[in-house]
């Protein structure tokens, strides 16, 4: 077994979920780590076992990136394909690996050794070109370590026997500002929670200001109350650690670093909403992670700050489980998520009902961002006065930020919110900077001309990602990377998204290769326009904004490489009937057509 370390980091599941539906997905990670694929005898073992249908179990493996009903590689690599791995030269690598080991990219070698492709970001944006093999995250990939890889790979070697260094993902902070200069004190929040109630804990976060970290900004206080106050039996802490938001670490920092204060600030909600049971959404890309969250969770149960009777209280029951994700954007969707965490395809609710009163088994849910939990524990220890001293009154504290891209020091910054882009920028050593894409893919794009505007609620918000490009590259190609992105990460399920997002694709290709006219500049707008509208989700509202931001803010990018022409077909009709010309044996003039197209 060539991946036998992965084998130590089982999921735990409470015994409950063990062989009901809800647990399916997990068994299948497990299954895809310990054959390399998802055998046909496990699908119908696992079909009888859970009593879900095969079609199901199918239907699952088809829809999540990691699992496959085919054999795949013993060494299972894939590269990162974020933009900023890009601009590092993560492509060059990724064809030097391949041709060094006789394996096309998107393909497994015949002898079943190994098997090589592109995904999406994996989060490694500070410490790129990164790439997983076996799940296991590489980092700072070169020509010599490419070399190291082929050598270790040809000679058989169990990837426990590998470099450690190969696997290193460092985790500090490049600036700090209050909240992770504060020291954490064990336990503070939660018995605060205990001795004043839940109405002051409400209220306490309510008067800091705190807002959800994850991107949207809905008061943390509102949702807790709302959950809290729905009529049901059972309530759910849910934690969205998918941060699959291209160019966004900062989670996994706080994950790989703070992990007891995410864990504090789970707890202190279920003390305040009336949960028992809380769920850790790790995505598969930080399964690294999987080891010391759990001895954290581990440590804590050991201290009675999770378990049963939470610091002596007979009454206040709480634990915590983490479901891995497998390779699937949309599950960081709240509600995608739940569906996730219940065994099933990550396909977005409708909404209303909103989490917080049906969500995980129908019961009111909780979800939030890591550095939301994080904050929620801090603000209760030290007060909502220390949470406002910095921030802006709409959007009072800090934000993390994962930089990345064309500056000196990328990495994990914690600015104040009404911080300024230029002054983000300089702080990372960013040079000749021509724009900056705020929140992610699904972000904004902010020329040079706006670099005065700040990061907060009310002027440009983020879930944290921040990518800088300087006056060297093609932003075009940034935009084409996002765009694919969205293509690729559409789960399929309303038209809008599933088709506008193929053929923004192509129509941007089109606009690449020089064979765009105004007509399909306008075409674009009014397709981007009506993705934003009649989408079904956050994903397909938003898969249009890069485009429609360069169209915006880069028009001349664009309209540098349109043909003088207002028109020019989709495709060559002319050309298209070259075959029937063949047959008829006809080539005179009046066999062919007029300007050659539609
Ligand atoms: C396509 C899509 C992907 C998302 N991915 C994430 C994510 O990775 N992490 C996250 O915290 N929120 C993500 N969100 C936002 C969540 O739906 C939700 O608003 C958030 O987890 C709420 O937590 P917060 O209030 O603490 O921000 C995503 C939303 C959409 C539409
Ligand atoms: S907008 Fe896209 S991701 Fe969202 S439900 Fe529709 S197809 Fe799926």
């Amino acid at each position: 077994m060539v991946h036998d370390e992965l084998q130590q980091s089982k999921l735990s599941m409470p015994d409950s979920e063990n062989g009901a539906p809800f647990s399916v997905l997990q068994q299948l990670i497990g299954l895809q780590q310990e054959y390399h694929y998802v055998p046909r005898h496990e699908i119908d073992r696992l079909a009888v076992s859970s009593g879900v249908s095969e079609s199901h179990i199918i239907g699952l493996i088809e829809f999540y990136g990691f699992l496959h009903t085919t054999p795949r590689g013993e060494y299972d690599i894939l590269f990162s394909d974020n933009i900023t791995e890009q601009m590092q030269g993560s492509h060059l690598l990724a064809d030097l690996l391949s041709k060094g080991l006789g394996v096309a990219i998107g393909t497994t070698r015949e002898d079943r050794r190994v098997s090589l492709d592109y995904t999406s970001c994996i989060g490694m944006g500070d410490q790129g070109p990164a790439a997983l093999i076996n799940g296991q995250t590489i980092t700072r990939l070169t020509t010599n370590r490419i070399g190291q890889i082929i050598q270790l790979i040809e000679a058989s070697t169990p990837l426990s026997q590998w470099p450690k260094t190969l696997f290193e993902v460092e985790s500090r902070a490049e600036r700090r500002d209050i909240v992770l200069n504060s020291e954490y004190q064990p336990a503070a929040a939660i018995e605060a929670c205990l001795k004043k109630g839940p109405a002051a804990i409400f209220s306490q976060l309510e008067q800091a200001g705190l807002r959800g970290c994850g991107g949207a900004g809905f008061s943390t206080a509102a949702k807790w109350r709302f959950c809290a106050s729905a009529a049901a039996e059972e309530r759910f802490v849910v934690c969205n650690a998918d941060e699959g938001e291209p160019g966004t670490f900062k989670d996994r920092f706080l994950l790989q670093s703070h992990a007891e204060r995410l864990i504090e600030g789970m707890t202190l909600c279920a003390a305040a909403i009336g949960a028992r049971t809380g769920f850790i959404y790790l995505r598969g890309e930080y399964r690294y992670l999987l080891d010391s969250l759990q001895r954290v969770l581990d440590q804590r149960r050991k201290e009675r700050l999770l378990g049963n009777a939470i610091l002596a209280h007979d009454d206040f029951n709480f634990d915590i489980t983490i479901h891995l994700g497998a390779g699937a954007y949309i599950c960081g969707e709240e509600s995608a998520l739940i569906e996730s965490l219940e065994g099933k395809r990550g396909i977005p609710r409708p909404r209303p009902p909103f989490p917080v009163t049906e969500g995980y088994s129908g019961f009111p849910t909780v979800v939030n961002n890591v550095e939301t939990f994080c904050n929620a524990a801090l603000i209760i220890q030290q007060g909502p006065e220390w949470y406002r001293q910095v921030g802006t009154t709409a959007s009072p504290g800090t934000k993390l930020l994962s930089i990345s891209g064309d500056c000196d020091r990328p990495g994990i910054y914690e600015f104040p919110f009404g911080t300024a882009i230029a002054e983000i920028l300089s702080q990372c050593g960013a040079h000749q900077t021509m724009a900056v894409q705020v929140g992610g893919a699904a972000g904004r794009l902010i020329p040079e001309t706006e670099f005065n505007r700040t990061i907060a609620f009310e002027d440009i918000s983020t879930g944290g990602s921040f990518m800088i490009f300087n006056q060297n590259r093609e932003l075009l190609r940034v935009i084409e990377n996002f765009t694919q992105f969205f293509r690729h990460e559409s789960c399929g399920f309303c038209t809008p998204c599933r088709v506008g997002s193929s053929l923004l694709v192509k129509q941007l290709n089109k606009v690449m290769v020089g064979h765009a006219t105004t007509k399909d500049l306008e075409e674009m707008s009014i397709l981007g326009s009506l993705m934003q509208k009649t989408s079904h989700c956050g994903l397909g509202q938003t898969a249009a904004n890069p485009i429609l931001d360069g169209l915006g803010k880069f028009p001349k990018l664009f309209q540098s490489r349109l043909r003088a022409t207002s028109f020019e077909p989709a495709f060559d009709l002319d050309a298209s009937l070259e075959e029937a010309r063949l047959l008829t044996g006809r080539d005179d003039p009046e066999a062919h057509l007029e300007g050659g197209g539609v």
